[in-house]
């Protein structure tokens, strides 16, 4: 990794802070001071500031509910984005979001600055299931049980979704669980089958359940469990 991202991801500092420090020759690398923002360190690198060793950055992993209003990408003209809701040191590292939700779509959001782990989690061949839980316009019809999970024809698409399971709680809600993730899939199915999704919500994603006690803009680090089960 660059010095300046190791610095900035270890102590938090934003990256102007750190161009400033490298400038004042306030860093030093195995001994030496450094200015050259570009130098590659490696783990067995002894990073020195304000004397004292500056620890390899860890990577965070979190879980976040998604309230309504928020997009998921980094920059958006119009509605506040996810990274707003992060700490100060959070936003200011590179943040990856696992299965996007849209602007409207509330529920469980895993965030990491670890972009292999996201790769990994997120690949066709680890299939983690998402559910998600839908309130409808109309009645769900049951016969959709059979429809999704024999996968059906979405507007636009070559291919037909991929099975899914539905479970209906009620008249109008039910859960629906996915192992692919298309273009806003859920609206779409249920579109698919005349009917039209009011509310949307996902619970879980692979092995991990929404923590019930975070409420909607809240956040909480995936706990050692939580991150082996993946
Ligand atoms: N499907 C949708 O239609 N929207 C989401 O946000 C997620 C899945």
């Amino acid at each position: 990794m660059r010095l300046d991202k190791y610095l900035a991801h270890a102590t938090g500092l934003s990256r102007k802070e750190v161009k400033r420090v490298l400038h004042r020759k306030a860093i030093k690398v195995n001994g030496t001071i450094v200015r050259d923002a570009s130098l590659k360190i490696v783990a067995a690198d002894e990073v020195i500031f304000q004397e004292q060793v500056i620890s390899a950055p860890q990577h965070r992993y979190l879980m976040l509910n998604k309230p309504q209003g928020y997009v998921c990408s980094n920059d958006d003209p119009t509605h506040p984005t996810i990274a707003g809701l992060l700490d100060t040191e959070i936003r200011a590292s590179e943040l990856n979001i696992a299965g996007r939700l849209d602007v409207d779509t509330t529920g469980l959001l895993l965030i990491t600055t670890d972009g292999q782990w996201l790769h990994k989690i997120t690949s066709p061949n680890h299939k983690q299931p998402k559910r998600y839980l839908v309130e409808t316009a109309d009645p769900i019809d049951p016969a959709a049980i059979k429809l999704f999970a024999k996968g059906i024809e979405l507007k636009g698409e070559k291919h037909f979704t991929k099975p899914a399971v539905l479970e209906i709680i009620e008249t109008h809600i039910a859960y629906l669980t996915l192992t692919e993730g298309k273009y806003h899939q859920v609206k779409r199915m249920f579109a698919a089958i005349g009917n039209k999704v009011l509310e949307l919500h996902r619970d879980r994603i692979g092995s991990i359940v929404l923590d019930e006690s975070l409420a909607l803009g809240e956040y909480r680090a995936l706990t050692e469990d939580e991150l082996a089960k993946l």
